[in-house]
């Protein structure tokens, strides 16, 4: 069957920019890890984690955090579209392969959901985030982490031209590339706001951000995603040489800047009464 001009932009909109199968994808999610897992990890303990807890973690990637909670609770449910990176977990965590735009792919309750940089990601997120409060136990805590749009502003630049460098891939890729993919920076400063609304209680969001220097994390990183975006980059305008220049500055240490500002916001669901 043939698919319409339309249909065809509309599923290469909503499909994942990023490679998770590959080389990069791993070291991608290595990224993330380093820079992330501590302020998720004191989310999801800041009211503890009870040893026969349910969990499911969405869009688990490497499963770093699923082998974590795996340690503390009774059993982990891993859901990613690619779960070649879920080889090496613990035997309580089930890994199921599933594209979370067809629902969880996984029947509730739990008492623990995770969601980190995924439903930032899909355009469905609405939808997705009522999927997993209905998931919820009663009792049951929902924690979301997602970056938010602010600016990321340079510290130290080798030149002034790589500081204007610096602020115009910025904008190509978060003005101009991201949305033109269903990603959406500005979902995350309304999630406290919205599981309150859907009657969570208990809502909290931490606030995280640092600086990253060139060959740190956050900078290789954002070169990381960089080289994954490259054709869509160039789609957006973007010149070969600019790509070049701005991936030898974020290996070069005289280069800093601010890092993404992460929001990680849980909410849970009352213990005795109907969300
Ligand atoms: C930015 S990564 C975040 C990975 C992990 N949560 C973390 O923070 O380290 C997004 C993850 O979501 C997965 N993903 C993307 N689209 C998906 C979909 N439609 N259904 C399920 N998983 C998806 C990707 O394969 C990838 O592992």
């Amino acid at each position: 069957m043939c698919r319409s001009p339309a249909s065809a932009q509309a599923e290469a909109m909503n499909d994942y920019i990023f490679d998770t199968g590959s080389e990069l994808g791993q070291h991608h999610l290595d990224h993330l890890g380093n820079l992330l897992d501590a302020p998720s990890r004191w989310s999801l303990e800041r009211r503890g984690l009870p040893p026969t807890a349910r969990c499911l973690e969405i869009g688990a990637g490497s499963g770093a955090i699923a082998t974590w909670l795996a340690a503390r609770t009774a059993e982990v449910v891993a859901v990613d579209i690619d779960t070649s990176q879920l080889t090496d977990v613990p035997a309580n965590v089930e890994v199921r392969r599933h594209d979370l735009r067809e629902g969880l792919g996984v029947d509730g309750p739990f008492d623990l959901i995770h969601a980190r940089l995924i439903l930032m990601h899909l355009p469905e997120r609405e939808q997705i985030f009522a999927q997993l409060v209905d998931a919820l136990a009663p009792g049951g805590r929902l924690v979301v982490g997602d970056f938010t749009g602010r600016r990321l502003h340079p510290i130290t630049t080798p030149t002034a031209e790589d500081e204007a460098l610096w602020a115009r891939v910025q904008y190509l890729s978060h003005e101009l590339a991201s949305p033109a993919r269903g990603i959406s920076f500005s979902w995350a400063a309304g999630t406290a706001a919205r599981m309150s609304a859907a009657g969570l209680v208990d809502v909290h969001t931490l606030e995280y951000s640092e600086t990253t220097a060139g060959g740190t994390d956050g900078c290789l990183l954002h070169r990381n995603l960089n080289q994954q975006a490259e054709a869509l980059l160039l789609s957006v305008g973007a010149a070969p040489a600019e790509l070049t220049r701005y991936r030898e500055l974020m290996t070069d240490p005289s280069f800093s800047a601010w890092f993404y500002q992460f929001l990680c916001t849980s909410g849970q669901r009352p213990k005795c009464s109907v969300v």
